[in-house]
């Protein structure tokens, strides 16, 4: 019955709070890796969430690509405190899909909520020296200074050589990601299965050390085949929140 069916899920979020030791855990039907809608859930328990976690004042919500935070960015509608609030990109290109990309999400995010929202414009794959000179640039410094002022970081957890393929990384790249034994992938980070960052995109925006000072950081990841992800990322990153679904948390809780 519907009772039974709520203490459960209840009760699967409270043991995976325990197994992955963060604070607050949602945890919808389904498994995303078979339907789709489940991780369209997973975007409607996203947005009720953001609502929850904004404060009085000026709200900055940073996001990263991917298709589950592209998800979250379907299911916003416009909210008093949303239509206030600043939309920007996490960090810069990671070598996605135009569709996939934090600027378009943001956009889109902006868009549906009603909100303002900035765009961080850098090229995919930095050399050394043009990271360096994009870094100095006026317009650049500004949206940095917005971005690590962050009060709510929203973003995805993908698996390492999945998110590697998906964004045409160099053989060079996908070789080393299996030496190191890559499991995770978040932000343009790469973890092995005890967290240790084993190789990071180089680009600009937010880097994994500013997350400890920012107020809210909610992690969106969904379907069985993210479980050992899901579990790498948690073990060195700070997350307040995850939003994941039935498929991840029983393979997780096995
Ligand atoms: O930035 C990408 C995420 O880490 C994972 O992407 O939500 O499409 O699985 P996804």
């Amino acid at each position: 019955d519907v009772m039974k069916e709520v203490f459960d899920t209840r009760a699967m979020e409270e043991d995976l709070q325990k197994k992955l030791g963060i604070p607050e855990v949602h945890i919808v039907p389904g498994n995303s890796d078979e339907y789709s809608w489940v991780q369209q859930e997973m975007g409607r328990a996203c947005v009720s969430l953001i609502k929850r976690k904004m404060i009085s004042k000026e709200n900055i919500l940073a996001v990263t690509g991917g298709t589950s935070i592209a998800a979250v960015a379907e299911m916003l509608v416009p909210d008093s405190d949303l239509k206030e609030a600043l939309f920007v990109p996490a960090r810069g290109g990671l070598g996605e899909q135009v569709e996939n990309q934090a600027n378009t999400i943001c956009a889109t995010m902006a868009r549906k909520a009603m909100g303002s929202y900035r765009l961080l414009h850098v090229p995919d794959q930095l050399s050394k020296e043009a990271y360096e000179s994009l870094i100095n640039e006026d317009s650049v410094q500004q949206i940095l200074k917005l971005i690590k002022s962050a009060t709510i970081v929203i973003h995805g957890i993908g698996e390492a050589q999945t998110m590697a393929e998906r964004r045409n990384s160099s053989d060079e790249v996908l070789r080393n990601l299996k030496d190191t034994k890559a499991v995770a992938e978040a932000f343009g980070y790469y973890f092995n299965e005890s967290g240790d960052i084993v190789h990071k995109v180089l680009t600009i925006g937010l880097q994994l050390e500013d997350l400890k000072n920012i107020p809210h950081v909610i992690s969106v990841a969904g379907g069985a085949s993210k479980a050992q992800s899901i579990q790498a990322y948690m073990k060195q990153c700070p997350s307040e929140v995850l939003v994941t679904d039935e498929g991840a948390a029983k393979e997780i809780l096995k």
